[in-house]
C-alpha cells in the first residue's frame, strides 16, 4: 500500500487546469496570456493546488483554439514568448507549483510546415507523415469515419487527388504514428520541453493515435439517437483504441522517465474497462489515464456509487486512480448539477481516492456562460449549431473582481463573462467565509495534511436514497465521508464516537455524531471515526 512517504507529487497533489485564453490577460487584448498566469501564481499558491496544467499555447491559426498546432516548440504571439514561458515556469517552481503542458500529438495544424510539405506531392518525403488515401471508386472518402466536430473525417485535396484523414477539423490533419520518423520528431518535441524543466504532459486524445491499419469502416452505434453528435453515429472501434497504441504510449512513458519525477497523463474518453488498458502492460503506460466518468455521469447517488465502485475495482494493482469534475470540453459542473450541489461535488472530488483535477473557475462555482450567436467561437458549435455541443460556455473568462472585465482584462474579453460575475469572483469569495472558494481552499489544505484523504485506502459504505458514504483510512486514522446528493434532508450512516472535522456548510465542525447523522439537502460531512 502507498504510504505518505513514498507517494509522489502527482499522487498526493491537486492538479489545476488553466485554459490560457481565459485565465488572465496582461496586455489588454482581451485574451489571456502566459504573463497573466505568472501574475496569478500567488492566487494558486493561496488556493493550495500542487500543479497547473496549461491548455495549448503553441503557435496556431486557432481553428481549434490552440489544439491545432503549427509549431510544437514555440509560443503563439497571443500568449507571449519562450522567455515569458521560462519566466512563468521559474516562478511557478519557486512557488512550489509543478507545470504540466498539453501535448497534442494526434494531429497538427494544416499550416504546420510538415503538413504543407506533405500535401505538396505524393512523393514528398513527408507524405507518409500524415494519412493519405485514394478516393473510393465512386470518388468518395476512403471510409465512413466521422470527424468529432461533425462531417466526414476525410478531406479531398485536389492538388494530389487524395484524401487526408482528420478525426477533428479539416484544419487538423492526423499524423501517422505508424511512421517511425513521426515518432522520432514528436519525441524530440517532448525532450525540448522536458529539457526546459516541465514536469509532465497531458496527452491530447491519446487513444486515437493509432488507427486501424486497413482503415476499416466503423460499425453503426445501435445506441445513437437523434440529438446526439454525428461522431456517435458509429462505434469508433477502428478509428481509435487500437491495441498498437499501447506501444506508442509506452514509448512516451519511457521517454518521460528518462527525466526525474515527471508525469504522463492521457486524455481518454472510454468506458472504464477500456480505460484501464492505458495504465499499460506492467504499468508502462500513462501514470494517469484521465478518468472522466464523473464529468459524464448523471448526478444520482446510486449511479455515482456504482461508478466509483466499478472504477475503484478496475484500477490495476499499483496503478493510481484520478478524478475530474470539469474541463474545457464539458459544460461546467455548476450548470450540470446546479449551484446547490457544488459544495457536495467539491467534497467528493477532494475526498475520493485518486488525484483530483480542478478546472479553473469551478472553485468559484462559475456557471456556463451564455454565448450570443455573434460571440460564438468554438468550431464545433459552428459546425453543428444550436444543439448544445459548443464549448464556449465553459471557457468564459476567469472572474477575479467586480471591476469591468472582471479583473481578467482591461480590454474586451474574447468571450462574454458568465452571468453573476459581479458577485461571484475571487475578490468577493475570498472575503466571504462560507463561499465555495473558501470551501475549496479549506478542503485542499485538509487533504494535504491528512494522509487518509490523500493516499489512504477507500471503502464504500452502504447508503440509501440520495446519500453517498465511504471511508478513507491511513494508519490508525479513519474518516467517514457522507454526502447528500439530494435536495431533501436525509439521515446518513455515521458511527457513535465520531467527530465532524469538516462540514460543507462550515457550521458543524467538532460536532459529535451517533449511528446516524441528519444531513440537510446538499450537505456533506467528513467525520473522524472514534478509535
Ligand atoms: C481534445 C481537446 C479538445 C480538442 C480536441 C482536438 O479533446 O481537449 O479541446 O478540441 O482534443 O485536439
Amino acid at each position: 500500500m502507498t504510504t505518505a512517504g513514498d507517494a509522489v507529487w502527482w499522487q498526493r497533489g491537486v492538479i489545476y487546469q488553466i485554459y490560457p485564453r481565459s485565465f488572465q490577460d496582461s496586455n489588454g487584448d482581451g485574451i489571456g496570456d502566459l504573463e497573466g498566469i505568472r501574475r496569478r501564481l500567488p492566487y494558486l499558491r493561496w488556493l493550495g493546488v500542487d500543479a497547473i496544467w496549461i491548455s495549448p499555447f503553441y503557435p496556431s491559426p486557432m481553428a481549434d483554439f490552440g489544439y491545432d498546432v503549427a509549431d510544437y516548440c514555440n509560443i503563439d504571439r497571443i500568449f507571449g514568448s519562450l522567455a515569458d514561458f521560462d519566466h512563468l515556469m521559474a516562478d511557478a517552481h519557486i512557488a512550489g507549483l509543478k507545470v504540466i503542458l498539453d501535448f497534442v500529438p494526434n494531429h497538427t495544424s494544416d499550416r504546420h510546415p510538415w503538413f504543407e510539405e506533405s500535401r505538396h506531392s505524393i512523393d514528398n518525403p513527408k507524405r507518409n507523415w500524415y494519412i493519405w488515401r485514394d478516393p473510393k471508386p465512386d470518388g468518395g472518402p476512403p471510409n465512413n469515419w466521422y470527424s468529432h466536430f461533425g462531417g466526414p473525417a476525410w478531406t479531398f485535396d485536389p492538388n494530389t487527388g487524395q484524401y487526408y484523414c482528420h478525426l477533428f477539423l479539416r484544419e487538423q490533419p492526423d499524423l501517422n504514428w505508424r511512421n517511425a520518423d513521426v515518432r522520432a520528431a514528436m519525441h524530440g518535441v517532448l525532450r525540448f520541453w522536458l529539457d526546459r524543466g516541465v514536469d509532465g504532459f497531458r496527452v491530447d486524445v491519446m487513444s486515437h493515435l493509432i488507427k486501424d491499419e486497413a482503415l476499416r469502416d466503423n460499425p453503426p452505434n445501435p445506441a445513437w439517437r437523434e440529438g446526439r453528435p454525428d461522431i456517435e453515429r458509429l462505434l469508433q472501434i477502428h478509428s481509435g483504441d487500437r491495441p498498437e497504441v499501447h506501444d506508442v504510449v509506452a514509448e512516451l512513458r519511457a521517454l518521460t522517465e528518462e527525466y526525474d519525477d515527471r508525469v504522463l497523463i492521457g486524455e481518454i474518453y472510454l468506458p472504464i474497462e477500456r480505460l484501464m488498458a492505458y495504465y499499460g502492460r506492467d504499468l508502462r503506460g500513462a501514470h494517469l489515464p484521465f478518468n472522466f466518468h464523473l464529468l459524464l455521469a448523471q448526478w444520482d447517488a446510486r449511479n455515482i456509487e456504482r461508478l466509483i465502485a466499478e472504477y475503484d475495482a478496475a484500477v490495476p494493482p499499483g496503478g493510481w486512480p484520478n478524478w475530474v469534475l470539469g474541463n474545457h470540453d464539458q459544460h461546467r459542473i455548476a450548470s450540470r448539477i446546479g449551484a446547490a450541489q457544488t459544495r457536495v461535488a467539491a467534497l467528493l472530488l477532494l475526498t475520493l481516492r485518486g488525484t483530483p483535477t480542478l478546472y479553473y473557475g469551478d472553485e468559484l462555482g462559475m456557471p456556463d456562460g451564455t454565448i450570443p450567436p455573434e460571440a460564438v467561437h468554438d468550431p464545433w458549435e459552428k459546425n453543428e449549431p444550436g444543439r448544445g455541443f459548443g464549448r464556449d460556455p465553459e471557457r468564459t473568462p476567469m472572474q477575479w473582481t467586480a471591476d469591468p472585465g472582471a479583473g481578467f482584462s482591461e480590454g474586451r474579453p474574447w468571450l462574454p463573462l458568465a452571468e453573476g460575475w459581479q458577485t461571484r469572483n475571487v475578490a468577493s469569495e475570498m472575503d466571504a467565509p462560507r463561499s465555495l472558494l473558501r470551501l475549496y481552499r479549506a478542503l485542499i489544505a485538509l487533504r494535504r495534511e491528512t494522509p487518509a484523504l490523500s493516499i489512504g485506502s477507500f471503502r464504500l459504505v452502504p447508503a440509501e436514497g440520495n446519500l453517498l458514504a465511504y471511508d478513507r483510512a491511513a494508519a490508525d486514522d479513519t474518516l467517514r465521508i457522507v454526502l447528500n446528493l439530494g435536495a431533501e434532508p436525509a439521515d446518513a450512516p455515521t458511527a457513535p464516537g465520531g467527530t465532524v472535522i469538516f462540514s460543507s456548510s462550515g457550521a458543524r465542525t467538532d460536532e459529535h455524531v451517533g449511528a446516524s447523522t441528519a444531513l440537510a439537502g446538499g450537505e456533506g460531512l467528513i467525520v473522524r471515526l472514534g478509535g
